[in-house]
């Protein structure tokens, strides 16, 4: 004991642990000293590497940058618009205060950018009082005077024009020389972050577990966790990506009995698992008919729990089998994760909960020990120790917790698990804030989605009514993808015309223009066969992203491979092309687009097409903001369709190759390229240049 005692004083020592820590790790030692001991001499080692920062252990590395030359970051236009509207408030209307802002888009081109609908609001608040204006109008008038004193001072050049409209609204036009110069930034260096306060953020997302197959259910984790990773890690903040898997519980005992059976020699001579769910089906097949199995299994269970090397080597063959099947498909759709699975907190629980016990926050209700947090609106409690004196899932959620905030200090934990699991962490958040783990600004937010349909509208199986596992489902996009390109392969080859699927989409050149849109062929017969395989792949698996992506992730969708591939409407397919459209058009202009870029050539946005594109590049900075505010997706995919349909305007309606517009053009076509691009970063799909 007095080592392990000694090294969590070095531990406590060098990390300037708060008192509260210290005390739950000493009796930590009492209740778990095998456990600690591992733990510990695990952690001093890495702590005493060449990471002389000391990662708390379980801290997964915080995400490299993505981008390797980090651009400064921008206040986005919107922010900017704002700032001026509550300045002219506040010097307008100083005894006036209203909460929030109330600055919207525009509704259409005619009306400017954006629209300023304070001044009703502030009518209302007004009337009654002695200096009461006459009308909203009237409110109306004297706040865009003031805006206009507070653009020249706050952003002089921002704002072209102010004009009050209707009952008093005040209508906003951005300076189209403001929108360029924006345009030729993102055209030269790329798409700059937002400015925004940025913090430490820890998110917990895929999770599957251990022998069990991962499902579609898993896939939506994944997705969404991953791209609020990527939103996360852009706009500057700290993030670990956990993938909190299931390693730990009773069902490790039917495992180890069924490994013990099966393979009496595991520990000499350690048995290839290729497939972890038959291992899974076949010990619960037991487990279910076979008393004497049960009993074996619950003793398994219990040797484990106490540290028995055995049972442990078993538990971490099965462990590595199914780690080996999780990072196939993370390695498939580009995903990376940090494993901190539930079995690293187990040896935390018995300190976590009697420190709460000491409180006076735990109480004891059929033998089980609980925590009902007063602010709680659910009137079932958070199980902390089940009545048999084990843990569960809620002790190791709560212990998990505590682990993020006070140990690992996280700002933000994110949460990304199906709506179902909602009443579970309401508790755990409500138990944490109780205990005193959050501080001021704390976050714990459970971001929560909805379920995988088939086409009749219950939960997505198979035929046969099994769940369906997701590397059939990745396999089966690229296998559809792959036979549509050989299909207009063969059909190019035969000397059939290969018909452009943006023409039939309504995007090709107004004049008929072969060179630019109409010769443009997907699946086109310069694909080799390993180029081919590349692009299904890519579109196949960016297809199955996107479609998870693109919905409102607190609603259900449905799960039809027709829709998600299709060459048309809002999918994958459609974008990733429109995009290697537009680069084949920079492509076919035979221009040096780094020496354009070099001369700072100027873009000019004199078409209502081109204004439009122009715009929609001069927003992307506050679309992130939304994302990260809502930390929904589907904010980003929208923007991302809306972009791509106005460029396909633009390059329909305006000729870029072989015109006096064509520098200016070619520099606004490689600024929306840049555009499409950091938006499938941020979602995680791979673009081609060419398809
Ligand atoms: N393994 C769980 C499941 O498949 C998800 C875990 C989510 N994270 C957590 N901290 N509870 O349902």
């Amino acid at each position: 004991m007095a080592p392990v005692r000694e090294e969590v004083a070095a531990y406590v020592e060098k990390h300037n642990l708060e008192p509260r820590l210290s005390a739950m790790l000493s009796e930590l030692v009492q209740a778990r000293p095998d456990n600690v001991a591992s733990w510990m001499s695990g952690y001093l080692a890495a702590a005493g590497s060449a990471d002389g920062a000391g990662r708390a252990p379980g801290a997964p590395p915080a995400a490299p940058s993505a981008d390797a030359a980090k651009l400064e970051p921008q206040r986005s236009l919107m922010k900017q618009v704002v700032e001026v509207c509550a300045r002219a408030q506040q010097t307008a209307f100083a005894h006036v205060t209203l909460s929030g802002h109330f600055v919207t888009e525009a509704t259409k081109p005619e009306f400017g950018q954006y629209q300023n609908n304070a001044a009703l609001s502030l009518f209302g608040r007004l009337k009654g009082t002695p200096s009461a204006p006459s009308s909203p109008r009237a409110v109306a008038l004297a706040l865009a005077d003031a805006m206009r004193a507070a653009a020249d001072e706050l952003c002089a050049g921002l704002i072209d024009k102010l004009e009050v409209a209707g009952a008093g609204f005040i209508n906003i036009w951005i300076a189209r020389t403001w929108i360029e110069a924006r345009v030729l930034d993102a055209a030269i260096v790329g798409m700059r972050p937002p400015a925004v306060v940025a913090c430490r953020a820890l998110v917990d997302f895929s999770s599957p577990n251990v022998a069990k197959e991962m499902h579609v259910g898993h896939l939506r984790s994944t997705i969404i966790g991953d791209t609020i990773c990527r939103v996360l890690e852009f706009t500057g903040h700290e993030t670990m990506r956990v993938n909190h898997v299931g390693d730990w519980g009773t069902q490790f005992g039917m495992l180890i009995a069924h490994m013990r059976r099966e393979h009496p020699d595991f520990l000499s001579a350690p048995p290839p698992i290729s497939d972890l769910q038959q291992f899974y089906k076949a010990a619960k097949v037991r487990f279910d008919e076979d008393a004497s199995f049960k009993a074996e299994a619950h003793k398994n269970v219990v040797a484990l729990q106490a540290g028995d090397p055995d049972c442990h080597k078993a538990w971490t063959l099965i462990c590595e089998a199914s780690r080996e099947e999780f990072s196939k498909v993370y390695r498939r759709l580009g995903i990376e994760l940090d494993e901190v699975g539930e079995s690293f907190y187990n040896p935390f629980i018995p300190a976590v909960v009697s420190t709460l016990e000491r409180y006076g926050q735990v109480v004891t209700e059929g033998g089980a020990k609980v925590i009902f947090p007063p602010q709680s609106k659910h009137a079932i409690p958070l199980i902390v120790v089940k009545s048999d004196g084990g843990f569960n899932y809620d002790s190791t959620d709560l212990a998990a917790v505590w682990y993020r905030l006070c140990e690992l200090k996280a700002e933000w934990v994110i949460y990304v698990v199906d709506a179902g699991q909602g009443s579970h962490f309401d508790l755990v958040f409500d138990a944490a804030a109780n205990a005193g783990w959050t501080a001021e600004g704390t976050r714990l937010q459970h971001v929560q989605f909805g379920l995988v349909c088939g086409e009749d509208g219950k939960r997505f199986r198979t035929r046969s009514g099994e769940v369906v596992r997701l590397v059939d489902l990745l396999d089966e996009a690229k296998a559809r993808m792959l036979a549509t390109f050989k299909e207009r392969q063969a059909a190019a080859q035969s000397g059939g015309a290969v018909v452009s699927d943006l023409a039939a989409a309504g995007a090709a050149s107004a004049d008929g223009d072969e060179g630019e849109g109409g010769s443009f062929a997907f699946g086109a017969p310069h694909m080799a066969d390993e180029e081919m395989e590349r692009a299904a792949e890519a579109l196949g698996y960016a297809a199955v992203k996107y479609m998870d992506l693109k919905s409102n992730r607190t609603s259900n969708y449905i799960f039809n491979y027709e829709r998600m591939l299709a060459t048309n409407g809002n999918t994958a397919v459609y974008l990733l092309y429109a995009h290697a459209r537009l680069c084949s058009i920079i492509d076919k202009s035979g221009a040096d687009m780094a020496a354009l870029k070099a001369a700072r050539t100027p873009i000019v946005l004199e078409h209502p097409a081109e204004q439009a594109v122009g715009l929609a590049v001069a927003q992307f900075a506050e679309k992130v903001e939304d994302v990260l505010r809502e930390l929904q997706p589907h904010v980003l995919c929208e923007y991302l369709y809306d972009t791509c349909v106005k460029l396909n305007v633009f390059v329909r309606e305006c000729r870029v190759i072989n015109v006096p517009e064509t520098p200016s053009r070619l520099m606004l076509c490689a600024a929306g390229i840049a555009t499409m691009r950091k938006c499938f970063d941020l979602l995680g799909m791979a673009w081609l240049e060419r398809i």
